[in-house]
């Protein structure tokens, strides 16, 4: 008999895990869907399957679920299902959690011991005509793009020596080509990093590796048309404490951050390393050089987010506290020394995105999400706490802000953004608005242009969709 889940904040509430697998066909739309929006939305998703081994666990351990929306002639499919991981099998076939803290094999039980453990739960990707499931502490895994079946674990072709694939992954627009990363790319703790490029047809045609300055949540990086970025921040892992039961990870604050960059088409050997105070980030806008300057748009903060980081840290920092901030770093490539300059654009806030087109060049516009009182009171939602309840459209030039709250009990899960075909049209938003009085969901579908002017279309979802980590759109034509 499975016991119930923990009653805290990652699994309580509109936390709870759903567990659900299912296909509901032609979901009832309220508003107008345009033609031109087709193709899928996929959503990576934490779904725990059984009530954690130790008691409590963090939201981000689940087991992956992946969820599509598929839009066709003004109509949307929703679909959601696990995958099946060594890991989801090992724990079915028990019928009980068999995996210990996150990030610690050295905790599981001794049936599992040296088994794969990774979820891949974090960023579904579409490359090279594969759609692959991503998570920074493993490879990723393969899935069928119609039926979400699960295909099998993708380290292309065993070209791929790096032992994880970062889940935050740089498509080039106009090449096709995929830049990531791996870190902790040697093993556990390890401060390898894999520097790698996968061609337009999704095959492997680069990978090198480097020392990172520590062991850190290297979560996301960027890549400008000219230059490779690797933001470190000090969320530090350490072997010994892995050994000893320990968590993964703490907030070291006395520890510098540290931003290494190189010509993306040179030598991890020509990476030049800037330093300044910790910092925390976990997902970078866009970035683009500018002559000898490169700019990296995001949203920072100075300590780590994480309830479950800072409790193993000693710290309890709110979120709203914490000295975030929407910044422009900007590194000087010509100048001696290791500093940047910090321009603040916005307010603080994450899920960052712009346009695909956008992507790796000097652009116009971006969205972001944050939480404004002024729009609802805090309600827990997702992995740190209190949910986002706004998004915002940033002019990175002028730093004029446009903004769309849905209003009432209700959180955003991350956008995504759909591209139109009419010159001059900067596209869609959509996003699922998670209803927390109702414990339903909603998708609601925006014009990027005049987000404040609300939804063109609400998609009426008949369950709880619990809160997903990312997700990426798939034109139609891809597919
Ligand atoms: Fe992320």
């Amino acid at each position: 008999m499975t016991q119930p889940f923990p009653d805290t904040m990652d699994f309580g509430g509109y936390n709870a895990p759903s567990r659900v697998e299912c296909e509901v066909y032609d979901l009832v739309v309220e508003g107008r869907l345009p033609e031109e929006i087709n193709g899928t939305w996929y959503q990576s998703v934490p779904d725990p399957q059984y009530p954690p081994m130790l008691g409590n666990d963090t939201f981000i351990s689940g087991d992956g679920m992946v969820r599509m929306l598929r839009f066709e002639n003004g109509h949307v499919d929703l679909k959601q299902r696990y995958i099946q991981s060594e890991r989801w099998k090992n724990e079915r076939l028990a019928r009980r959690s068999l995996y210990g803290l996150y990030r610690n094999p050295y905790t599981d039980d001794p049936a599992v011991r040296g088994k794969s453990r990774s979820v891949y739960n974090t960023t579904p990707i579409f490359h090279g005509g594969r759609l692959l499931a991503l998570k920074e502490d493993g490879r990723a895994m393969e899935l069928d793009p119609r039926t979400l079946a699960t295909l099998g674990e993708w380290d292309y072709r065993g070209r791929l020596r790096s032992q994880t694939m970062t889940a935050h992954t740089r498509p080039d627009p106009e090449t096709g080509e995929l830049y990531f990363f791996g870190y902790e790319a040697g093993g556990l703790a390890t401060r390898d990093v894999a520097y790698c490029i996968a061609d337009r047809d999704g095959e492997l045609r680069r990978e090198e590796w480097f020392q990172a300055p520590y062991c850190a949540s290297m979560h996301d990086f960027a890549v400008t048309r000219e230059h490779a970025i690797f933001p470190v921040f000090p969320t530090t892992a350490d072997l010994d404490r892995l050994k000893a039961g320990g968590v993964h990870w703490v907030w070291e604050p006395r520890k510098d951050s540290f931003v290494g960059i190189m010509p993306r088409e040179g030598s991890v050997k020509d990476l030049r390393w800037f330093r300044g105070p910790a910092r925390s980030a976990y997902h970078f806008m866009n970035a683009f050089t500018e002559g000898s300057r490169v700019h990296l748009d995001f949203g920072c903060s100075k300590v780590n987010p994480f309830p479950f980081i800072q409790h193993a840290s000693g710290i309890r920092v709110d979120p709203r506290e914490a000295g975030g901030r929407f910044v422009r770093w900007t590194f000087d490539l010509s100048k001696p020394g290791e500093s940047w300059e910090e321009t603040v654009l916005g307010p603080a806030g994450d899920m960052p995105r712009a346009a695909a087109k956008d992507a790796m060049r000097d652009y116009e516009v971006g969205y972001y999400q944050t939480f404004d009182p002024a729009a609802g009171r805090p309600l827990v939602a997702g992995p740190v706490g209190a949910g986002f309840n706004t998004i915002l459209r940033l002019e990175v030039r002028s730093g004029r802000l446009n903004r769309f709250s849905p209003g009432g009990e209700a959180t955003v899960q991350e956008h995504f953004h759909v591209p139109s075909k009419a010159p001059g049209h900067e596209g869609y938003l959509g996003f699922i608005v998670d209803r927390h009085d109702q414990h339903l969901s909603e998708v609601f579908l925006l014009e990027a242009g005049g987000i404040e002017r609300g939804p063109i279309a609400r998609i009426k979802v008949p369950l709880r969709l619990r809160v997903g980590v990312h997700g990426n759109w798939v034109p139609g034509e891809a597919l």
